[in-house]
C-alpha cells in the first residue's frame, strides 16, 4: 500500500485556458511556488472495484475517472481504492487539485511500481488538472512547452531563495465555477481571451528571469500583473466570474499599505477569495501578523516552499 503526499502550488504567472484537443493542455505557460504547511495525503491500494474518498467522503470524480483509463491504457493498474484527506479546505481555491493530482499519480506510481520519471508523473498529473503538474516539483517551478511537449519541471530549488507565503483565508466553501468550467467560459466569451494569451510568454520568460536572478521587485511586478490581467479576464466573461469578496480586497489593499511602508511583500489570487502573499524570507510573521487583522481574514495559513510529491514511508492518514 503506497501512500504519496504532495502540496499545492500558487502560480506567479497565471494558466487560465485550454488548447482545444485531448491531454489538458494549457493555453499559457506557467509559473509556480509550491508551498509547504497544506498537504494532500493520498493512499492507494488494489481493490475488487475502483473507489474515492475525500476527507472520508465517497466521491465519484470524472478526472480521476478519465486519469485512470488513460493510465490502463499504457500500464497494468488493477480497480484501486483511493483515499485522500487535504489538511486545508478542498476546492475553495486553494489548489486542492494541484496538490490531490500529484498525490495520486506518485502514489499509483510507488503503488505499482510503474517507473515514472519526475517528468512524467508531472505530465500525468496534467491530465488530470494543468496545475498539478507542477506540484511535482519543489520550490520554483513551470509548465511550459519545451520541445514541442508540455511538460512540467522545477525551475530553482526551495532552499535557493526562501520566500515565505501567507494565505489570507477569507471564506472556507467550496468556489461557485470550477477552473476547468471558468476557463471554458473566458475563452469562449471574453473579448480579452487572446491578448491575455498573446502576452502569456513575455510574463513567463520575465518571471522565469525574475526567479533564476532573485530579482524580487521584478517577480513583484510581473506576479501582480498576471494576477490582475487574470482577474481582469475573468470579469470580462460572460456570465462575469467574480470570485473575490469583500475580505479579498481589504487583503489587497492591507499588503499594498504593507509594501508602501517597506515590506517586501506581493499578492497573488486565483480561481477563489483567498489572497496569497508571498514575501522575501524572514518578512512572513509580519505579514501574517497583518494580514490576520485585516477585515473579513477568517484565518492566516504561513507556509515555507515545499517539497514535491513524494512516497512516505510513514502513512499519516487515521
Ligand atoms: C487560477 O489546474 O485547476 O489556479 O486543468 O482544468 O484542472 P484544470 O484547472 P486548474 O486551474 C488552475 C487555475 C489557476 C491558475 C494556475 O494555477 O495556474
Amino acid at each position: 500500500m503506497a501512500t504519496a503526499i504532495a502540496h499545492p502550488n500558487i502560480a506567479l504567472v497565471k494558466y487560465w485556458g485550454k488548447q482545444s484537443g485531448s491531454g489538458n493542455l494549457p493555453a499559457t505557460p506557467s509559473v509556480s511556488v509550491t508551498v509547504a504547511g497544506l498537504t494532500t495525503t493520498t493512499r492507494v491500494v488494489p481493490a475488487e472495484r475502483d473507489a474515492l474518498r475525500i476527507n472520508g467522503d465517497i466521491r465519484r470524480e470524472s478526472k480521476v475517472k478519465s486519469l485512470l483509463d488513460a493510465l490502463r491504457d499504457d500500464f497494468e493498474v488493477p480497480p484501486v481504492s483511493i483515499e485522500t484527506r487535504n489538511d486545508f479546505p478542498t476546492g475553495a481555491g486553494l489548489a486542492s487539485s494541484a496538490s490531490g493530482f500529484a498525490a495520486l499519480v506518485t502514489a499509483i506510481d510507488g503503488e505499482f511500481d510503474l517507473g515514472l520519471t519526475p517528468r512524467e508523473r508531472s505530465a500525468w498529473s496534467r491530465q488530470g488538472s494543468a496545475s498539478a503538474a507542477r506540484s511535482i516539483f519543489g520550490g520554483f517551478a513551470t509548465l511550459a512547452s519545451q520541445d514541442g511537449a508540455w511538460t512540467g519541471a522545477e525551475l530553482l530549488a526551495k532552499d535557493a531563495w526562501p520566500l515565505e507565503v501567507v494565505i489570507a483565508v477569507t471564506a472556507e466553501e467550496p468556489k461557485p465555477v470550477s477552473s476547468s468550467e471558468g476557463m471554458e467560459r473566458s475563452r469562449s466569451t471574453s473579448p480579452f481571451y487572446d491578448a491575455w494569451c498573446r502576452h502569456a510568454d513575455a510574463d513567463f520568460d520575465t518571471a522565469c528571469r525574475a526567479v533564476a536572478e532573485r530579482d524580487f521587485e521584478s517577480l513583484c511586478e510581473v506576479a501582480e500583473h498576471s494576477c490582475h490581467k487574470l482577474h481582469a479576464l475573468m470579469l470580462s466573461s460572460r456570465p462575469a466570474l467574480l470570485y473575490w469578496n469583500q475580505a479579498t480586497v481589504a487583503a489587497i489593499e492591507t499588503t499594498r499599505q504593507l509594501r508602501q511602508a517597506g515590506t517586501p511583500v506581493f499578492y497573488t489570487i486565483d480561481a477563489g477569495p483567498q489572497v496569497k502573499a508571498v514575501c522575501a524570507p524572514g518578512y512572513g510573521a509580519g505579514v501574517a501578523k497583518l494580514l490576520a487583522r485585516s477585515p473579513g481574514v477568517l484565518r492566516v495559513v504561513r507556509g515555507e516552499l515545499g517539497d514535491g510529491a513524494r512516497i512516505v514511508a510513514e502513512p499519516r492518514l487515521s
